[in-house]
């Protein structure tokens, strides 16, 4: 059995259900790379504040370095006996250092391990999750680009509604994502990663020694723009908070409701009656039964997913609300929701960039849409009122108008002057002709400050 960070009191051994149970290496094994780092830098403050001697230090550090590597080149095996990835690091440690390994737990507590590592993996996660979502972006900013003429039916209630520029359709999402990153920016900017709580109550080691640089610290550990390691102002609170992973997953949830409303579209707009899309093959599955069948699965599921992500952050939610300060093992299962939560978008957004990248618009089945002169009612009611018209009885005039067209199944374009005068005595047949056509109708709208 592998050596436990704990056991002095015990006389008897763990029943092996209990260790079963309670153990979490088979998930927070994920956290590895963090927690060594975590241990350098746990290192450097024992230096700093005496607890070791330099050359200890160094043997330490030689030691975790080591390990580190050996993480990074997938030489590392975990021992599932362990009771958690700290326990496990420790004991391999131990195994290269002896005693010595034992002076590393000196003012340190597994709460403030977890905490760091946790941390540290969160904003490496949200860095690689930016780089993801700039690709996504590109490619919705591309298809846009290639297609900059294209103008398909707006649609509200999933009746058409007014005609609008594709790349416009396509920036909606670009500005949700924008909003996404502004989150992840925040949370990334905000997220401090401290040392020094202890179990709960702090450590003899005092705040200063504490607030080194990252890169001070160890190479490994500078990245783009991390913080430095910091005390904490209230370690009751440091340990007991959860916040953090909570406002990930939230913004992980939005990210994944954007994504699913994406998949929604592109869904409805490759059916056989939209027809807008032609998702590329590459992209799609088939039936076991249908031959015919070519099937937008990779949307669905990230329609689905969205669901484990609300799943997920319910599930923290709850796991937390009942919970006295400070640490409870309750807070062990906050991990499987957020990697998972962070999983579920990244693969979202790289299988989508890809999809994206292969779509084709349909343009002529697009502008066989656009031929629907409801699309251009509203036009209509904007030329009354520019003919001086209140917009509520233009409004009216143009329903009745549209309603005897769709009641006689005849075009408003063909209807001849006399009988559009009945309706209003402002109509003049050449002019309104004008109206329906999709380019004139969005370039008639002056509102949108587009993004260059
Ligand atoms: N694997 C545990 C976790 O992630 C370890 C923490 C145990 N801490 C303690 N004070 N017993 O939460």
């Amino acid at each position: 059995m592998n050596k436990k960070l704990w056991g002095g009191r015990f006389n008897k051994k763990t029943n092996p259900l209990v260790e079963e149970f309670t153990e979490s290496i088979h998930f927070d094994y994920k956290l590895a790379k963090c927690d060594v780092l975590g241990s350098l830098s746990h290192v450097e403050i024992l230096k700093k504040s005496g607890y070791l001697k330099p050359e200890e230090a160094k043997k330490l550090s030689k030691a975790l370095n080591s390990i580190y590597d050996s993480i990074e080149n997938k030489n590392f095996k975990f021992d599932k006996t362990s009771e958690d990835i700290h326990t496990d690091i420790q004991n391999k440690l131990y195994k290269k250092v002896g005693n010595l390994a034992l002076k590393v737990h000196t003012a340190r507590s597994r709460n403030d391990q977890v905490l760091f590592a946790t941390k540290l993996y969160c904003k490496y996660s949200i860095l690689s999750l930016q780089e993801s979502m700039v690709i996504f972006m590109k490619a919705l900013v591309k298809q846009g680009e290639d297609n900059k003429e294209v103008i398909i039916p707006g649609f509200t209630h999933m009746q058409h509604a007014q005609p609008v520029y594709l790349k416009d359709y396509l920036g909606a999402y670009l500005e949700m994502l924008f909003r996404d990153e502004a989150r992840l920016e925040y949370i990334y900017n905000h997220l401090k990663i401290t040392m020094g709580s202890g179990a709960l109550a702090g450590t003899p080691i005092k705040a200063g020694d504490y607030q080194i640089k990252a890169s001070e610290l160890v190479k490994k550990w500078k990245i783009g723009g991390i913080s430095n390691l910091e005390s904490p102002i209230n370690s009751i609170d440091t340990v007991s908070d959860r916040d953090f992973i909570i406002e990930i997953i939230s913004v992980l949830s939005i990210i994944a409701t954007h994504l699913s409303r994406l998949a929604e579209d592109l869904i409805i707009w490759s059916t056989q009656e939209f027809d807008f899309i032609e998702i590329d093959e590459t992209f799609c599955t088939g039936s076991s039964l249908m031959p015919q069948k070519k099937n937008p699965d990779v949307l669905e599921l990230i329609r689905g997913y969205a669901g484990r992500l609300y799943g997920n952050l319910v599930s923290v939610l709850t796991m937390m609300k009942g919970l006295p300060l400070t640490y409870n093992r309750d807070m062990q299962l906050d991990k499987e929701p957020l990697f998972n939560s962070f999983e579920i978008v990244s693969n979202e957004l790289k299988v989508l960039s890809g999809l994206i990248k292969t779509l084709k618009f349909n343009k002529q089945r697009i502008n066989e849409c656009l031929k629907d002169e409801s699309l251009y009612a509203t036009d209509l009611v904007y030329y009354l009122v520019d003919k001086k018209i209140a917009f509520k009885d233009a409004h009216t005039i143009v329903g009745r108008l549209v309603k005897y067209s769709t009641d006689n199944n005849l075009k408003i374009k063909d209807m001849p002057e006399n009988t559009l005068k009945k309706f209003s005595e402002e109509f003049i047949k050449a002019d309104i002709i004008k109206l329906f056509d999709p380019r004139v109708s969005v370039e008639s709208k002056k509102s949108i400050l587009r993004k260059k």
